[in-house]
């Protein structure tokens, strides 16, 4: 029988957030968010969802949806608390990472190093990485972290190849970073 000191401690899947919490600033920001999307209309393609209010119901409702999922998730570990740059998986024990509205779109709060550090630790993990937009917040602009992060990738031999996709919700947003491992690559 396995005794105290011979089963590996496991912490519990916690999150620092509840989904009471979570829910209040959901609710605290959405005037927030929505007056944002009123004042920059614009710049943004307005094709699949017509107004910003009419996209603000629909993302209340997928809101809705996560909450009511979030306890069993994090108890299945479904949801895994983490935070890059660090991930507390293995070395290649993903087949992929996405990561969406983070790097990139908030270029202006993470430095240059901190892209590098989060792709690689991405890489290290997965296979395949991709990441989308590549814009800088309600810019329109590619994001100034794009080619020094795709130009050191490159030189430890990962492929690095910059994708269009049908998505564009932010106008020109509909390009995706992709890096695939080489047999090379380190
Ligand atoms: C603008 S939201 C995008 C959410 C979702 N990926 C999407 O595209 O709709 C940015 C997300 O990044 C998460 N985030 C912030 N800092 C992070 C970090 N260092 N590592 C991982 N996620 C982070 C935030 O908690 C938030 O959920």
């Amino acid at each position: 029988m396995p005794t105290a000191a011979t089963v590996p401690y496991k912490p519990a899947n916690r999150c620092k957030f509840t989904a009471k919490a979570i829910e209040k600033r959901i609710l605290e920001t959405y005037p927030v968010i929505i007056q944002g999307l009123k004042t920059n209309c614009e710049r943004f393609v307005w094709q699949d969802v017509s107004t910003p209010d009419e996209l603000g119901k629909k993302r209340l409702s997928a809101m809705k949806l996560f909450l009511a999922d979030f306890e069993q998730g994090l108890k299945q570990e479904r949801y895994l608390n983490q935070e890059l740059p660090n991930l507390n998986f293995a070395s290649k024990q993903l087949a992929l990472t996405l990561c969406s509205h983070l790097l990139f779109t908030y270029s202006e709060q993470f430095s240059d190093n901190f892209h590098l550090r989060a792709i690689q630790e991405m890489c290290r993990v997965a296979q395949e990485v991709r990441i989308f937009p590549l814009l800088e917040n309600f810019t329109g602009e590619i994001s100034c972290h794009l080619e020094p992060v795709k130009k050191e990738l490159e030189q430890s031999n990962y492929q690095v190849k910059v994708v269009s996709v049908d998505y564009e919700f932010q106008k020109k947003g509909n390009q995706m970073l992709v890096i695939k491992r080489t047999k090379n690559a380190h």
